[in-house]
């Protein structure tokens, strides 16, 4: 399938998820991919309840935010989501993306991201359609396709989410809109991800394997496979 991309969205961007980093030394790991050649930081926030899982929340992402000189792309996976989206502006976030599950108001949600100057995501677990997406898409600046079951890294890649990307691609046309790729990212699907239409590739455990703040290079080593591998 051939499609056109806006300019700003022709170059993939590399986005290590800091889930795969060593949670006592976040400032250093986030200065170290960024060193490293990290196009953007994704923080993974997880509340125990809509996703299997805990993470952190607001007070993480403000005292990260000094340590990221980029783009700070926070995913949240918490329901309700309505009540936090403040403190994550708050915080320093770039982007702000919630889940299409997270509540039955997510145009609002939406909305409210944008309203405090944040370019707002939409995130889309695996076993939710996209039916709801046209409905959305003059409120997004993003898309985020959860190719896993969100909660965990190091997870495989859902091969049924490929449809996916290819469906939201044709959706989106030449509107700019990036599309980000979440779960199971490694150099082995890269290509085929960027050929089915996405520009954004999180990277958690292909990022961080074998290094480490004080051993930074194989970040490097790990983020030019991707990227190499993604532009084929
Ligand atoms: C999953 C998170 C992802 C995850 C990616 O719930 O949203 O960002 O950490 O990690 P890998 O790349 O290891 O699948
Ligand atoms: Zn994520």
């Amino acid at each position: 399938m051939s499609f056109s991309r806006p300019p700003d969205f022709a170059k993939v961007k590399i986005a290590p998820s800091i889930l795969a980093a060593d949670f006592a030394n976040f400032g250093a790991e986030c200065r170290a991919i960024e060193a490293q050649g990290a196009d953007w930081v994704h923080v993974d926030v997880m509340d125990g309840h809509f996703v299997p899982n805990l993470t952190f929340g607001p007070a993480m992402c403000a005292a990260l935010r000094p340590h990221i000189k980029g783009v700070m792309d926070v995913h949240l996976m918490i329901s309700p989501v309505d009540a936090y989206v403040e403190a994550f502006a708050k915080a320093g976030a770039n982007f702000i993306s919630a889940h299409l599950e997270a509540g039955p108001h997510v145009h609002r949600t939406l909305q409210a991201i944008r309203g405090l100057r944040c370019k707002a995501g939409l995130a889309i677990n695996p076993g939710t359609g996209i039916e709801a997406v046209p409905y959305l898409l003059d409120d997004v600046d993003m898309i985020c396709v959860m190719t896993v079951n969100p909660g965990f890294g190091g997870q495989k890649l859902i091969a049924s989410q490929m449809d996916k990307i290819r469906a939201l691609r044709a959706m989106i046309g030449d509107r700019p809109i990036h599309i980000e790729i979440d779960g199971g990212v490694t150099v082995d699907n890269a290509a085929a991800l960027v050929a089915a239409g996405a520009d954004v590739l999180v990277a958690g455990s292909s990022v961080f394997k074998g290094g480490s703040a004080d051993n930074p290079a194989p970040y490097g080593q790990n983020i030019r496979a991707l990227r190499q591998a993604a532009e084929g």
